[in-house]
Formats: C-alpha cells, sequence, structure tokens
C-alpha cells in the first residue's frame, strides 16, 4: 500500500512539504494548532500569513486534531519549530497507536541539554512506535520550493531503506532532488549550526558591510561549524555536502532566510525581543546559538563567530563593536 504522510507543523516549510509529496502523488495531511491556517489551507488552499506566495494541491487536507492526524500516515514529518518539539512529540505518544517512521524538517538543538531532534523522538515517543528515524535537510527556501524552483536536500538515517523511502516519496523530475547518507548527527549539527552564521551575515549586512564580509563569515563560520560537528560525532562528509556548506550558503546570502533577516533588524539596534516579535517565522539560531555556546564552552572548541552572536543577542553587546572584535583577534594560519 502507498504510503501516507503526517506534516506536524502548517508553517512555511510543512506547507512546502506539503506541496511537494502531494505533486508526486502521495496522500498528506497537516497538523497545525494555528486554527486559522487549518481554515485557510482547507477552504482557499492558501497559507498567506506563512508562505504568501504559491498554492498547496486542492487535495492536502488540514486538521487541528492530532489524533486523526497521527492515524492518518505511516509517515510523520515534523515540522514545528524546535521549542514546541518536545512537547509535541509527548501529545504525539499519547495518541499514537502503531509504528512510523519520524521524520524531522526543523533545525536546531535544544538549549542545555544540547540534544537533536532524533534524540527528542527516543527519549519522548514509546520505542515500539518508532520504526525509524530519518533527517531531511539541505539548502530549501519553501517560498522557493513552492514556485517549484530547482531544490536538492539530503534524507539521512541509519536505517537505508527509510531514508530511500524519503528519497523516492519527495523527489521528481521537475523541481526537487533528494539524496541519501546515513550521517545523521552531522545532518542535524549542520542544519542548525548554520543559523547562527545566518545571524552573523544578516548583522554583517545590516551594519552595511559587503560580499567580501559575507564570504568570510561563510567560510569561517564552516570551520567553526566543523569543529564542533566533528567533537559531536559527525562525518567531515557532510560538512561539504548539500546538509552543510550548501544550506550555510543559502541561509547567509538570501533575505528568505528569518535568521538573516534577524540579523539585519540586530544591526539596526533592535533587541531579540523586539526582532522576534517583528517576524512571522521562527528564527531557530536566535535559540540553537544557546545550545551552541554551552557546547563551545563545554568542549573548549574555538569558536569566535557563534561567541561573537551569542554575546551580541544574549548579553546586549554592540553588534558593530563585537563583529569589528573579530578583526581584532591574534593574526594565525587559515
Ligand atoms: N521555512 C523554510 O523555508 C524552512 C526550510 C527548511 C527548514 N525549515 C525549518 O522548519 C521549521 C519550521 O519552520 P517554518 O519556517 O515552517 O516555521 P513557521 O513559523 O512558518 O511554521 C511553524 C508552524 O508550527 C506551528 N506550531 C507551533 N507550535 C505548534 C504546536 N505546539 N503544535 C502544532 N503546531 C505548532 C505554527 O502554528 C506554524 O504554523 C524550523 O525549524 C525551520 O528552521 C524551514
Amino acid at each position: 500500500m502507498k504510503d501516507k504522510i503526517t506534516i506536524i507543523g502548517a508553517g512555511s516549510w510543512g506547507s512546502a512539504l506539503a506541496r511537494i509529496i502531494s505533486d508526486n502523488g502521495y496522500k498528506v495531511i497537516m497538523y497545525d494548532t494555528d486554527e486559522a491556517i487549518v481554515e485557510e489551507i482547507n477552504t482557499f488552499h492558501t497559507n498567506i500569513k506563512k508562505l504568501p506566495v504559491g498554492k498547496l494541491n486542492d487535495g492536502v487536507i488540514a486538521t487541528t486534531n492530532l489524533k486523526e492526524a497521527v492515524d492518518f500516515g505511516t509517515i510523520i514529518l515534523l515540522v514545528v519549530p524546535t521549542a514546541v518539539t518536545r512537547l509535541v512529540l509527548k501529545q504525539i505518544n499519547e495518541v499514537i497507536s502503531n509504528s512510523k517512521i519520524f521524520v524531522n524538517a526543523s533545525k536546531g538543538i535544544e538549549p542545555n541539554t544540547f540534544k537533536r531532534i532524533s534524540e527528542i523522538v527516543v527519549e519522548e515517543i514509546d520505542s515500539k512506535y518508532i520504526k525509524s528515524f530519518v533527517v531531511l535537510t539541505g539548502p530549501s527556501h519553501a517560498e522557493e520550493v513552492i514556485l517549484g524552483m530547482l531544490t536538492m536536500v539530503t534524507s539521512s538515517s541509519k536505517d537505508l531503506s527509510s531514508s530511500r523511502l524519503i528519497q523516492k516519496i519527495l523527489s521528481n523530475k521537475t523541481y526537487f532532488r533528494v539524496y541519501t547518507h546515513e550521517d545523521v548527527i552531522g545532518a542535524e549539527l549542520c542544519g542548525s549550526l548554520k543559523n547562527i552564521i545566518a545571524i552573523a551575515s544578516g548583522i554583517a549586512h545590516g551594519l552595511g558591510y559587503g560580499d567580501n564580509t559575507r564570504a568570510a563569515l561563510i567560510t569561517r563560520g564552516l570551520v567553526e561549524i566543523k569543529r564542533i560537528a566533528l567533537v559531536l560525532g559527525a562525518e567531515e562528509s557532510t560538512i561539504y555536502g548539500l546538509a552543510g556548506l550548501g544550506d550555510l550558503v543559502v541561509t547567509c546570502t538570501s533575505m528568505h532566510s528569518r535568521n538573516f533577516q534577524a540579523g539585519v533588524k540586530i544591526a539596526q539596534g533592535k533587541n531579540l525581543k523586539q526582532t522576534l516579535s517583528e517576524m512571522t517565522m521562527v528564527v531557530e539560531g536566535a535559540r540553537t546559538v544557546i545550545g551552541a555556546y554551552q557546547i563551545i564552552k563545554k568542549y573548549n572548541i574555538y569558536a569566535p563567530i557563534i561567541e561573537t552572536i551569542y554575546n551580541i543577542v544574549y548579553n546586549q553587546k554592540d553588534p558593530k563593536k563585537e563583529i569589528l572584535k573579530l578583526m581584532s583577534s591574534s593574526l594565525k594560519e587559515e
């Protein structure tokens, strides 16, 4: 029987993924707690607040009923902000009645525990209901995917048959292509940490710096991501693939990136609260930087860009002075 997919989180990325999945001929239901979003999807097949461009297919349905959503799918695709993932998983565990493939498409690390979503799934869902875990990540702005612009991402799992199944369900010959690999840790860490570098890139842009600065931040940011990811068990090849370099480039160079946009606002003198209140979509880097900062302190990892962003966002340090401070550290070999 053909797999059916339950998308948890009918926001920007959840909607774009629903479009791909239904374009590819699979049945999909979306779950969200926001009643207005659910009603708009069911009535007009749009999600204007979260994704002002493009349309969902008529067959895509949405619900606020978690049990209905969880019962529907053989695959549970998580696309909620990572700040609520643990809570949502607890709720899923209360209504789930048979085993499913869990796929995570959200990007973040939990503060204080440093847990990745794959670890949180194992903690919150009874093991008899977890068939396998897959992480879906890579350079992919919802705004481009929903318009059918060519996009390539990765499907990573220790269970090759599951990563291949997700590859098959999501790939098509016109605009979306999925590669498989096995490095779940690397995929999760790269997808999460790049958002911090995107905030730095947005700050630099907001301060009036240009392409040279951005290129330097991407390159040195990749080095920091690599240092952290390797200490935590990632494979080096992942850092240079779509999940690593690919996602870092897109998020540091595009105004579609909420993390980049947040950086621009911070450069304009807005504090974190003001910045987040002006965004209609989640800014994962602002939360991930807490866990990343704790990790670099715990493991004594040299990561000056990440430390700088933490100080600007949480210690109210002046963005211009902090970015210049990066220039004044002792001169060293690349
Ligand atoms: N937007 C993109 O292009 C994109 C691409 C790749 C990955 N991501 C990642 O996907 C995740 C979601 O991002 P987004 O841009 O779709 O965010 P978003 O803010 O557009 O959507 C999040 C959705 O989750 C819903 N939600 C919040 N709390 C909930 C709860 N307790 N139960 C059910 N639903 C709840 C919200 O109502 C909202 O509709 C993030 O981790 C982001 O980094 C986004």
